[in-house]
């Protein structure tokens, strides 16, 4: 086929001018994302797309050879050094290693599959043995030490040639400035350059109390210091760094090391003071790196520092040899990333939503995006505040971050992509549900809706958190379903799930509802509240049956689920379950004062007053005497005094795997014997519980000298041990 003016569009080389163009378009792309990402720090494309983006053009030049060209992107690796800085040229290439992603196999299996084939190993040979390590989210740096002293770093640049950056990486502590004697005489060690979260968040506090620019994530801050010119700047933000490998290194035959594993090089490098990861692992075949995927995973969002992924290595370095490079890339390493938490979208309007205690909340609508293993369309963006701080307007591209169970938030914005003029959001003056005034307390973030209960939006809210799994539990009483009882009035107060229909039909008789109420069977009451139930939309027989069965078995609950349930400000799960075994009974936490509230652990004046308020409302007390008459109960107790618990006053940090107790059963044990469980170890952590596998907590315990138990330590103590 040929075009308008003839010509034939696919050429000598038999490449169509579509895909010609294409591979013209991915390349300069990719190029300029480079620029982007390695030189400027400002990446305008997400990992994903990239290695979207990129895997499309390598595909592209795998299928017609003649379109690669010498400066295709698949042919480099990162970007050009940035001339500021003076070049290094790297005797021993910094590579880039393949990205193995998730199909129909895992990225594990995937990858063991092919180290065998290329090994030519037969499926009864024994599983060949890895080094798993963590992919850490920062920047690749190379240390050379040449007769023991560091004497120049570099970033990777494009792989052959980078920037020198010496003086700004002498003030990172934790690089050594000289090895010990015996380090061969020349050795270039290889690791990330990172910044903790909580020094990046500190990092952030100060840059925005000077009013200067914040930082997008770690890993932009740590490249922001590492390029600083004036490295008195760099030292003031601090910069962490793992080793995990090596570049050049004086030859076996001229003195240097005869390493045989790459565990063996790490092992070295921690002995000369390297920080090395304390999560690397040796594991055999594709099941143990399945395994380190799934276990670094689930521990991803409590360390300390941010990785993509992890990254596996065949420990062998005979076999390392033997199987060599391909294109700009070993075939003996390859990382496997976590989904990413961090994507780029549009934001198309901000929403303002009411929540349970009359909280507006401002929402970005997001153009949905991705991210975090899940489809987001809304993200928090906290408050007024937090909005005009991160400078939001819709329209703008957003940075949103979905990490784990943590709600979806908008981490910034690219401000230099506005096109036009667009007025900076404001708070409604009324509440958007019930119209009532907004207000917001001097000294206070948040913005409220001053309408209480009579807020539509506020009774749902209490609705669902009294329903939810963790409080008294209806299981299928959803959002969809509340928005309807309450939005035809079938619910207004809690004890309303309980007489589902009898308020209308109180209402049409012109009858008091307990009048009504004490009129009819518990049969008529079922059927009244059944049909109330199939009126609704969405609700077939069975599901309507299955609704009230669940609202009827969530009559026998436990008064600290029923305390959470109520939704008292300040009361959480663990302060309603410190109030329910203190007190014993709801009747005495009642009529406790704010002297006798403040007895009990962890409540101070601020939760003891809110919890004093909300008694001495006459409509909350009335709810409460509500539901008992509409069978609600829990087994009551005798108070028990604090100290009469082995655990009171104690704070666990539960880490790793224990032999026969799952973390949440460890969990109930320890806080039933009184104890408290927490996420992070500090000098207040009393144990950390560890099991296999145990990894930075289990480092920082042991550096701040906490006492650290296994499973049997932690039953001995649940015993009353000590
Ligand atoms: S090994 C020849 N190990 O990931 C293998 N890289 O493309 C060289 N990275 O930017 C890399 N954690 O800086 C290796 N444990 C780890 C790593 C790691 C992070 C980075 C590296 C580079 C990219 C690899």
């Amino acid at each position: 086929m040929s075009d308008l003016f003839g010509f034939n569009p696919a050429d000598d080389t038999g490449v169509s001018g579509a895909v010609r163009r294409r591979a013209e378009g991915l390349r300069k792309l990719l190029q300029y994302n480079d620029i982007q990402y390695y030189s400027a720090d400002d990446p305008k494309l997400t990992d994903a797309q990239y290695d979207a983006y990129f895997r499309e053009l390598v595909e592209i030049e795998l299928k017609y050879p003649a379109l690669v060209t010498p400066d295709s992107p698949t042919q480099r690796v990162g970007g050009a050094p940035l001339s500021r800085f003076s070049s290094v040229r790297h005797s021993v290439p910094m590579l880039s290693i393949r990205t193995e992603t998730d199909s129909e196999v895992s990225g594990a299996e995937h990858f063991d599959a092919r180290v065998r084939r290329e090994l030519a190993l037969s499926p009864t040979e024994a599983p060949v043995e890895y080094l798993a390590e963590p992919k850490f989210d920062g920047l690749a740096m190379s240390l050379r030490y040449e007769l023991g002293l560091l004497v120049c770093a570099a970033t990777r640049g494009d792989g052959d040639t980078g920037e020198d950056v010496t003086q700004n990486i002498r003030t990172i502590s934790q690089i050594p400035a000289r090895l010990p004697p015996g380090a061969p005489a020349v050795i270039e060690v290889r690791g990330e350059v990172y910044m903790c979260r909580a020094d990046f968040e500190a990092l952030n506090a100060r840059q925005r109390e000077s009013g200067e620019k914040t930082f997008v994530n770690p890993r932009n801050a740590a490249a922001g210091a590492v390029r600083q010119l004036n490295s008195a700047i760099t030292a003031q933000r601090p910069l962490s760094f793992f080793a995990y490998g090596l570049g050049e290194v004086t030859p076996v035959q001229a003195g240097g090391p005869d390493f045989v594993t790459h565990l063996e090089i790490l092992q070295t490098l921690r002995s000369w003071n390297f920080p090395v990861s304390s999560l690397i692992r040796v594991a055999h075949g594709a099941a143990d790196l399945m395994h380190f995927y799934e276990s670094i995973g689930s521990q991803r969002d409590q360390l300390p520092f941010d990785i993509d992924g992890v990254v596996y290595k065949v420990n062998q370095l005979a076999l390392q040899k033997q199987m060599g490079f391909v294109s700009r890339e070993p075939r003996w390493a390859v990382a496997h990333k976590f989904p990413a938490q961090e994507e780029r979208t549009r934001v198309l309007g901000i929403d303002v939503q009411v929540g349970r205690t009359g909280k507006l909340t401002p929402v970005a609508r997001l153009d949905p995006v991705f991210v975090g293993g899940a489809t987001v369309t809304n993200a928090t963006l906290h408050n007024l505040f937090e909005l005009r701080r991160k400078r939001v307007r819709v329209g703008d591209m957003a940075v949103v971050r979905r990490a784990g169970d943590v709600i979806p938030e908008v981490v910034g914005v690219e401000q230099a992509r506005r096109t036009h003029y667009v007025a900076n959001f404001r708070m409604p003056r009324c509440c958007p549900v019930c119209g009532s005034t907004v207000v917001r307390e001097k000294a206070e973030v948040n913005h409220r809706c001053s309408g209480g209960l009579f807020c539509a939006a506020q009774r749902k809210q209490a609705i669902l958190h009294y329903a939810q799994r963790r409080a008294v539990e209806i299981e299928g009483l959803g959002e969809k379903l509340v928005e309807q009882l309450i939005d035809r009035d079938v619910v207004k107060v809690i004890p309303d799930l309980y007489r589902l229909g009898l308020r209308a039909r109180a209402e049409l008789q012109a009858l008091p509802m307990d009048e009504l109420a004490g009129s009819l069977s518990e049969d008529q009451k079922r059927e009244l509240a059944l049909g109330t139930l199939k009126e609704l939309d969405r609700m077939a027989d069975l599901s309507a049956q299955n609704v009230l069965d669940a609202i009827e078995r969530s009559k026998q609950t436990t008064l600290p689920r029923f305390l959470f349930g109520l939704g008292i400000r300040h009361v959480g799960e663990s302060t309603a379950k410190e109030l329910a075994r203190h007190f014993g009974t709801l009747e005495r936490m009642v009529g406790a004062s704010a002297e006798d509230l403040l007895q009990v652990s962890d409540i101070g004046p601020v939760v003891a007053r809110s919890i004093r308020t909300f008694f001495a409302q006459a409509h909350n007390v009335e709810v409460l005497d509500q539901l008992r008459a509409c069978g609600v109960s829990w087994p009551e107790s005798e108070p028990a005094p604090v100290s009469s618990r082995p655990l009171s006053g104690k704070t666990f940090v539960i880490t790793g795997t224990l032999p026969s107790l799952s973390r949440d059963q460890a969990r109930d044990l320890v806080e039933a014997a009184g104890g408290k469980v927490a996420g992070s170890v500090s000098r207040k952590t009393s144990f950390v519980v560890a099991g296999a596998e145990a990894g930075s907590k289990l480092d920082k315990a042991l550096e701040l000298g906490v006492t650290v138990v296994d499973e049997n330590g932690l039953k001995a103590l649940l015993d009353g041990g000590t």
